[in-house]
């Protein structure tokens, strides 16, 4: 049977991960970070001495390691084999090789099945780039998060210090810029709009003011 699905895409730090938790928490859904699932196997290749670009090797690890969320106070987990490596797939050698490992269609078809599995058995919100045009085509509700790159750069900075990641403001703003670019010109399911998504421009707009633009659609 088909659980409610509300699917949440947008460009790095657009606000996509704060919004979609604060919704699935008030409605009681599981929330998805379909990013952090990408994250995972670019921190299981680091740890295991796999290139980026071996996609049969990355598939097997991520096989071989269960994938888990757990939601605690305030917030979301990121497991694998029931370990916390929740701060370990942010940190930037992680950020910066996953665009890489993201482009590889075998790594993408094994974690969209994971993904699909998840909304088969539960209502969630899942949230990521390709949710509304691939991994859940038919979801009940789609948006398109976006805001301006200066605005996400200062997000992901004030982010980062409050998790103890020394950070170079101007840096990120190039990093962020520069994943823009390739999550949306590589060919396996590009960051994309769905025809029936809906835009949402967080530019300005405080957290409050965005969950409820989303609740209004949502009813
Ligand atoms: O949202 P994030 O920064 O945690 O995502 C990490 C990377 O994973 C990002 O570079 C794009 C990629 N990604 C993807 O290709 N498809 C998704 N559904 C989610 C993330």
């Amino acid at each position: 049977m088909h659980k409610f699905q509300i699917a949440i895409d947008g460009p790095a730090s657009s606000g996509k991960s704060t919004i979609a938790k604060i919704i699935a928490r008030d409605l009681g859904y599981i929330y998805v970070d379909t990013g952090a699932m990408y994250r995972v196997v670019t921190f299981l290749a680091i740890k295991n001495g796999v290139a980026f670009g071996d996609a049969a090797a990355l598939v097997a690890l991520t096989r071989a390691n269960k994938i888990s969320f757990e939601n605690v106070e305030g917030g979301q987990l990121t497991l694998i084999n029931g370990v916390d490596v929740s701060d370990d797939i942010r940190q930037t050698d992680v950020t910066n090789n996953v665009s890489e490992v993201a482009a590889l269609k075998a790594v993408r078809e094994e974690l969209v099945r994971l993904q699909r599995e998840i909304a088969e058995t539960h209502p969630v919100v899942m949230d990521g780039r390709d949710i509304g045009t691939v991994v859940l085509p038919d979801a009940d509700v789609k948006i398109f998060m976006v805001a301006s790159v200066t605005e996400r750069a200062e997000r992901r900075y004030k982010e980062n210090i409050s998790r103890g990641i020394p950070t170079d403001l101007a840096v990120l703003e190039k990093e962020i810029a520069e994943r823009d670019y390739k999550d949306s010109h590589r060919a396996e399911s590009p960051l994309k709009q769905a025809d029936d998504a809906i835009l949402v421009d967080t530019t300005g707009m405080s957290i409050d003011d965005v969950v409820n633009r989303i609740k209004e659609l949502i009813k």
